[in-house]
């Protein structure tokens, strides 16, 4: 090999891996973000009637931070379908307006997207809008002690003391719309700082068993989820 084809193709191997960055966004791509997902619920409760007895202001339930996960393949330069996933999410309930801690619920909101990237196939940051469908699961749902001592004063004219009522919490699954809002800003040829946001529509029936009388009530959980990480693209 002369030295001229060697340094000709030296060149041509450095130009490769050189190559300057593709577009973080082509048909065929698949990426993967990974990073903190918080839930931030915006509650809207229904109040809560205990058997005719007294009624209460709904609940509150409160935000959680956990490990969250998208993948996402380019179905077009400028379209994507992404799936979101988590490490389950625990939050805890109050009863609203007083300081009552009613009891616990974990869940996994695994949601489908269709995405649009409107400058899919260009270099540079990309950034996405996406409309899908929402599933929550609620699993390990935990009535407070708080709740029980509250439930045997409430029912203390029914059953003539102020025992605490055993209670259980269920909370319905939901599906629901999910809008999403994006962008991936590139570090290099396959790495990028992500930062996205979704609207989901969760809509929930809560019961509240005990021996009594079961309580049920609704609760729109509606919460955004707020995700920052890095993207990674191949
Ligand atoms: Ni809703």
């Amino acid at each position: 090999m002369s030295s001229t084809k060697l340094i000709a193709r030296t060149a041509l191997l450095a130009a490769v891996i050189t190559a300057p960055a593709s577009s973080l966004a082509d048909q065929g791509d698949w990426i993967v973000r990974v990073g903190a997902a918080m839930v931030d619920p915006d509650v809207s409760s229904d109040p809560i009637d205990v058997a005719g007895l007294t009624t209460l202001d709904g609940v509150d339930v409160d935000s959680d931070t956990q490990l969250g996960i998208t993948g996402t393949y380019m179905l077009r330069d400028k379209w994507g379908i992404s799936l979101l996933a988590a490490t389950p999410f625990e939050h805890d309930i109050s009863v609203s307006n007083t300081d009552i801690s009613a009891g616990s619920t974990k869940h996994l909101p695994p949601t489908v997207t269709l995405q649009w990237y409107p400058r899919g196939g260009n270099d540079g940051w990309q950034p996405y809008l996406g409309l899908g469908i929402n599933y929550t699961g609620f699993f390990d749902e935990e009535v407070d002690p708080e709740l029980e001592a509250a439930l045997g004063v409430i029912t203390e004219p029914v059953t003539g003391v102020t025992d605490p009522v055993p209670a259980s919490l269920s909370l319905d699954n939901s599906w629901g719309v999910a809008l999403q809002a994006g962008v991936d800003i590139p570090l290099n040829e396959h790495w990028a700082v992500n930062a996205g946001v979704w609207w989901i529509d969760i809509d929930t029936k809560a019961t509240i068993g005990t021996a009594l009388a079961d309580v049920k009530f609704d609760v729109e959980l509606d919460p955004w989820v707020y995700m920052i990480g890095v993207a990674y693209t191949f």
